[in-house]
């Protein structure tokens, strides 16, 4: 039995209104049979779904072709055209001769490719007074609508939908699609999105009407006394084949709505006496209503030191947008009497917002829902941690009646907890009154991982949930504070693990367009993306690590997803960073004199720290990651046949090498042997093979001495546990790994995260209210937080990805699941098992299927699963004296080509295998090896 499924367009399931002229498809194979590979593919493309019964690409019918390609071909027929449908499907024979049956059906469509396409007009209702909080403003979100009449029968029809702001368009009576926050997040003076939504259900015969609801989002925060503007164009399709098109201009009417403010920051406020019932519907009376204003209005520039278009232009929106990925109830509520409010426990920290449901209301009633990371020892919601964002509140005021529904269009923050007040009928609310909404992207999960150990399995269920939270139109840094900003970083630090926990390859690619926006003239990518001025200067050299993202994510892409398309796309800028980071320095090391963040986070940092005892000197960071990025785009230029320029990157990369080693290593290993010393020189390659050994060992010392502690930063925390396994201390990683200790994974796990913290000691239950408070950003500061101090709340996220890069070395380690060539076509399974787990199921969606890891530990042997997915092969590590006892499939072709050290290594095609063996000989032997 073969067959295809997973069937994508430019990696999405059926996208709408894509503007790639040549777009690229995907499958995934599935066979009974073992070590299946394709030989040939035949993809038909047609206009018509009658076309593609009949076999008929009239679009594109790629012939067979002779290739095991099932990833990324890109579409090579006739010239698509604006609002093009086409519909696929593909078969494919393998080497065993079997032909699989044609796929599925599937569909894309294509946008509004010209701008002459575009008939609609940008409209607002521009406000005179609006709500203020604070010193920010706030605007109410405004309602606009028209009305129409349809006399034909309707074939199909389409909505075309922007935004500068976040809208959502309603039509008769209807909320179109169930996305959040589009048309997403750009740096709008460069680009702005829109989508594309079939609404052809949507549509009455005769009277019609067509809402938007507009508000500021992403383009009023930080405010630049920018208008808000609403853009949308529907296309309705006649069976007879003319077409009408209803788009916003200067005739649709305009108003404001029950909703006196949204704020990404301060949340949202409605007051429920003030709803327009009926708005959205055809036969409401907007004979009130004003006209809008009609133009974009943007202001000129703040910046000047990157190009900015006169005009942005207007692109299809290239990834799945923030949807609702699952609801949560609460899990406890507990009374406040002094408030006269309630706590809910929504049981995990996830992004979102809730809903509420109350009885019996006056009209006029108030209710109040605040949010939190934490509570306050006093069982009272902790708020400091959010900074401007502390003063967020949604503030529902009802209608009056038996029972009102109500939750917010605009609004959402990272949380665990919900302070509810105002809640003043005689019976309070119950666990029913509240749902959490959480909102993501990139929805589809590919990991399933369990272990023996439950700290671990909690440990990786709150990466997922720190992921969730953190996907939301760009990899933020937190989810909660007045910050959530794309920090390159904090991005980079967790996207090796993320790659693991979801798809995200649409989601980063959309992120890696701003990347690139933020390029300023002279090379520099910047530390944040997408430019968000105003809330930072982000003009400048975003500085290594940080601005590094732009060469070393879509090298990521490439490894996890066989993506070389971004490579070719963003290689004339990571060539002009590369010129660009190389400039400043003198003598291949960075001017000591400049602010840098180093190893930011780690156990005794703070701001402006120089050096570390634990996490890696400020600006050894520096040096290390500049190689390793000169390093990577050496690779990148290899793989884009570059020769030049790999010459040349090489050349560069071995005169910062030597400098590194000049500056920071001496006969005995690392000069200053710090854990994050140890770990980035080593991750990164910089040393020889002699001073290698002697750094592992330094870097085993330092463990040792510290119990197995962690203290390091965010910038090389990523490093320590691929420093120990590379080096052959497998049993010294777990060591770190299981610690429950503080500074630890484990600790943050046992003191209750349900997401990862920004700090190792984000929380300290068990340190007295009297123990001291450290400010990381504090100049006066003079030593970090260590071990006995609570961490102020200027700095400190309940919801923060950076230290959960520690889900890529467990992927690869304990499930042992790695790439040998890109997107996983060529795999290698090594996991290192350890007695303290007990069992490891590990289990990853690839771009070519799923690839499943399983071992367990009964009294001294060891048995391990392997599942391969067909279209790739894979090279199996079995510990020397393991042979394998079955396997599922007898035509498995699997041979023994390698036996090295205390490993047999078995080549094997796809299927399902299993193995055995004596586990203390295993363990033997890698302490041999050692
Ligand atoms: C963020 C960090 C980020 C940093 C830059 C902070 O405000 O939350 O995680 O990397 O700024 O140092």
């Amino acid at each position: 039995m073969l067959y295809l499924h997973q069937l994508r367009c430019e990696y999405r399931i059926n996208p709408l209104g894509i503007d790639i002229k040549n777009p690229r498809v995907s499958w995934i194979i599935k066979s009974r049979m073992a070590g299946t590979l394709q030989t040939a593919f035949r993809v038909l493309v047609a206009s018509s779904p009658e076309n593609l019964h009949n076999d008929k690409g009239d679009l594109w019918d790629s012939g067979t072709v002779e290739s095991d390609q099932s990833i990324d071909i890109p579409y090579n027929g006739k010239e698509l055209a604006s609002r093009e449908k086409c519909y696929w499907k593909v078969k494919i024979r393998d080497n065993h001769g079997n032909e699989s049956p044609w796929s599925d059906v599937m569909q894309w469509s294509m946008g509004l490719l010209e701008k002459k396409d575009w008939q609609a007009e940008w409209i607002g209702l521009d406000q005179e007074e609006f709500g203020q909080f604070r010193n920010a403003k706030m605007y109410a979100p405004c309602y606009f609508r028209n009305a129409f009449h349809v006399d034909r029968k309707v074939a199909s029809a389409t909505l075309y939908a922007s935004a500068l702001g976040w809208y959502q368009f309603h039509i008769n009576g209807r909320r179109v699609g169930n996305d959040y926050f589009t048309p997403g997040w750009t740096d709008f003076r460069i680009r702005i999105y829109y989508n594309t939504y079939d609404v052809t259900e949507y549509l009455n015969d005769g009277d019609n009407a067509i809402g938007g609801i507009l508000s500021g989002g992403w383009y009023h925060w930080p405010d630049r006394g920018e208008k808000a503007r609403l853009l949308g164009q529907l296309e309705v399709t006649f069976q007879d084949g003319s077409r009408q098109i209803i788009r916003t201009d200067g005739s649709w009417k305009a108003s404001t709505g029950p909703e006196k403010y949204a704020h990404i920051l301060f949340g949202e406020s409605c007051d429920m006496r003030h709803n327009i019932n009926g708005w959205d519907n055809p036969a409401f009376d907007d004979s009130t209503w004003e006209a809008p204003q009609t133009g974009l209005q943007l202001r000129e520039a703040l910046q000047t030191k990157y190009h900015v278009p006169a005009e942005p232009v207007l692109e299809a929106y290239p990834a799945d947008p923030v949807r609702c990925v699952k609801e949560h109830h609460p899990v406890k509520m507990s009374t406040l009497t002094q408030r006269e409010a309630y706590i809910f426990d929504m049981g995990t920290n996830y992004a979102g917002f809730v809903r509420i449901k109350i009885k019996n209301t006056l009209p006029g009633q108030i209710i109040h829902l605040r949010f939190g990371d934490w509570l306050n020892r006093d069982g009272t919601l902790y708020t400091e941690n959010l900074r401007l964002a502390r003063h967020m509140m949604d503030e529902y005021i009802c209608q009056g009646g038996e029972e009102e529904i109500w939750e917010p269009r605009f609004s959402f923050r990272g949380h665990r907890y919900v302070e509810v007040s105002g809640w003043s009928n005689a019976k309070g609310p119950d666990l029913q009154s509240v749902v959490g909404i959480e909102l993501t992207q990139s929805l589809s999960s590919l990991m399933k991982f369990s272990c023996g150990n439950e700290t671990i399995n909690k440990l990786f269920a709150a990466l997922e949930q720190t992921r969730r939270a953190n996907t939301i139109e760009a990899p933020t840094d937190c989810s909660q504070r007045d910050e959530r900003q794309g920090w390159c970083g904090d991005a980079l630090f967790f996207s090796n693990t993320a790659n693991f926990l979801a798809d995200m390859q649409p989601f980063y690619r959309k992120w890696l367009t701003g990347v690139m926006d933020g390029q300023n003239r002279e090379g520099g990518f910047a530390r944040l993306a997408p430019s968000n001025h105003g809330y930072y200067a982000n003009d400048g050299d975003g500085l290594p690590a940080w601005a590094d993202t732009g060469v070393l994510l879509p090298w990521q892409l490439y490894q996890y997803y066989g993506d070389t398309e971004i490579l070719k796309k963003f290689y004339p800028a990571i060539c002009r960073y590369i010129h660009f980071r190389i400039s400043t320095l003198q003598d291949y090391l960075p001017d000591e004199t400049g602010f840098f963040y180093g190893d930011w986070n780690s156990i005794d940092s703070f701001w402006g720290s120089k050096t570390s005892e634990w996490g890696a000197d400020t600006f050894l960071v520096y040096s290390a990651y500049t190689a390793k990025t000169v390093r990577t785009a050496v690779d990148i230029a290899k793989v884009l046949r570059m020769e030049k320029d790999a010459v040349e990157f090489n050349n560069i990369f071995n005169e910062l090498k030597a400098a590194f080693n000049r500056k920071y290593v001496n006969k005995n290993g690392m000069i200053r042997p710090t854990q994050g010393n140890c770990a980035m020189a080593l991750s990164f390659g910089l040393l020889d093979k002699e001073t290698e050994k002697k750094a592992a060992e330094q870097l085993m010392e330092e463990f040792r001495k510290n119990n197995w502690k962690i203290g390091t930063g965010t910038v090389s925390t990523p490093e320590v546990l691929f420093a120990f396994s590379r080096s052959g201390y497998i049993a010294e990683a777990y060591n770190i790994l299981l610690n429950e200790s503080f500074p630890s994974w484990g600790y943050m796990i046992k003191s209750g995260a349900t997401a990862i913290w920004e700090h190792w000691g984000s929380r300290r239950p068990e340190l007295p209210d009297s123990a001291p408070l450290f400010n990381p950003c504090d100049p006066n500061e003079t030593h970090g937080p260590g071990f006995d101090c609570q961490i102020s709340p200027w700095m400190n996220s309940g919801n923060h990805p950076a230290f959960g890069s520690v889900g890529d070395w467990i992927v690869r380690n304990i499930g042992g699941i790695n790439q040998l060539e890109p997107g996983f076509k060529k795999i290698m399974i090594k996991p290192f098992i350890d007695k303290r787990l007990g069992h490891a199921l590990t289990s990853y969606g690839s771009a070519y299927g799923t690839i499943v890891s399983e071992w367990m530990v009964e009294g001294n042997k060891a048995k391990m699963k392997v599942e391969i997915p067909a279209n790739t092969s894979a090279q199996i590590y079995v510990s020397s004296n393991g042979k394998c006892t079955t396997s599922t499939s007898s035509e498995a072709k699997m041979k023994e080509f390698m036996a090295s050290g205390q490993y047999h290594v078995f080549e094997t095609g796809s299927g399902k295998f299993e193995f055995d063996w004596q586990l203390d000989s295993f363990e033997e032997k890698i302490k041999r090896t050692k």
